[in-house]
């Protein structure tokens, strides 16, 4: 698999985060989930970059925004207005000077049911433990088997159809990153591997469905599903996030809000 610049993955990963930040300032009740888009395909072509989702194997927008039981590849619509208590995924992809930033995070609009605030923290905590398996020498499987005992002792089940992916100079490629092995199993993972880590949790069953429209994958029973996403670069010292945000980063601490979950 190619091995990728770190100096590029960051610059590409920084400018995504960036964007990701931005749009989570404008969630509130009432919003066209188009909004997003529309904010996401300015602030991207502002630093520099391009949305690399836009036009991706037809993907009709420039970000995916993935709202309640929506597990992922949800597609913006001025007629999908968030409301209050809703749980909302906002996933951005930016391609800057050739490398690529993919990362994405589940905020609250208004006031999260217990269930959601659950479903929520399940699933930051399972891509965090993911990213802390990541060093070299480490397999895929170990990563998955981790967020499998974490996502299982909180009483939640992983979607098994999609999952994260190496990343470069490309958004996709190969290897395809599963959250459903076995320590040991899979591609052993060596410095300047790039790969994704974004589980999908939901609270109830793993079994999810397509919608007629191609894209938009939705919990079978229709309850939450929520999911994180870094992009992640692996060093001889271990993993570098690239796709750090500006407040972990430590730029703009006093924008933090109660709602942003990072
Ligand atoms: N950013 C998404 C991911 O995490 C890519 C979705 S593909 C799209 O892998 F076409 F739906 F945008
Ligand atoms: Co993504
Ligand atoms: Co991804």
């Amino acid at each position: 698999m190619e091995l990728v610049n770190l100096s590029g993955m960051r610059r590409a990963g920084r400018s995504a985060a960036a964007t990701l930040a931005n749009a989570a300032r404008i969630l509130r009740p009432g919003l066209a989930t188009a909004a997003i888009d529309r904010l996401v395909r300015t602030d991207t072509k502002r630093r520099g970059g391009r949305p690399s989702q836009l036009g991706y194997h037809g993907f009709p927008a420039s970000v995916c925004v993935s709202r309640n039981h929506v597990v992922c590849h949800g597609i913006p619509k001025d007629s999908e207005i968030l409301e209050d208590g809703d749980i909302v995924n906002i996933d951005v992809t930016t391609e800057l000077d050739g490398w690529n930033g993919d990362c994405s995070a589940t905020f609250f609009v208004g006031r999260p049911s217990p269930e959601a605030t659950h479903v929520v923290d399940v699933a930051r905590r399972c891509r965090d433990v993911g990213i802390a398996a990541v060093q070299p020498g480490a397999t895929i499987g170990d990563i998955a088997a981790v967020i499998m005992e974490l996502a299982a002792s909180e009483g939640c089940s992983i979607v098994e159809e999609y999952g994260g992916h190496g990343i470069g100079r490309k958004m996709h490629q190969p290897p395809s990153v599963m959250y459903v092995g076995e320590r040991g199993d899979g591609m052993v993972l060596r410095p300047g591997m790039a790969i994704t880590i974004e589980p999908m949790i939901n609270l109830g069953s793993s079994t999810v469905r397509v919608l007629d429209d191609g894209w938009t994958v939705v919990t079978a029973d229709g309850q939450l599903s929520a999911q994180f996403e870094h992009t992640v670069v692996v060093t001889e010292e271990g993993a570098v996030v690239t796709t750090r945000g500006p407040v972990s980063a430590g730029g703009t601490a006093g924008r933090r809000s109660g709602r942003r979950r990072r």
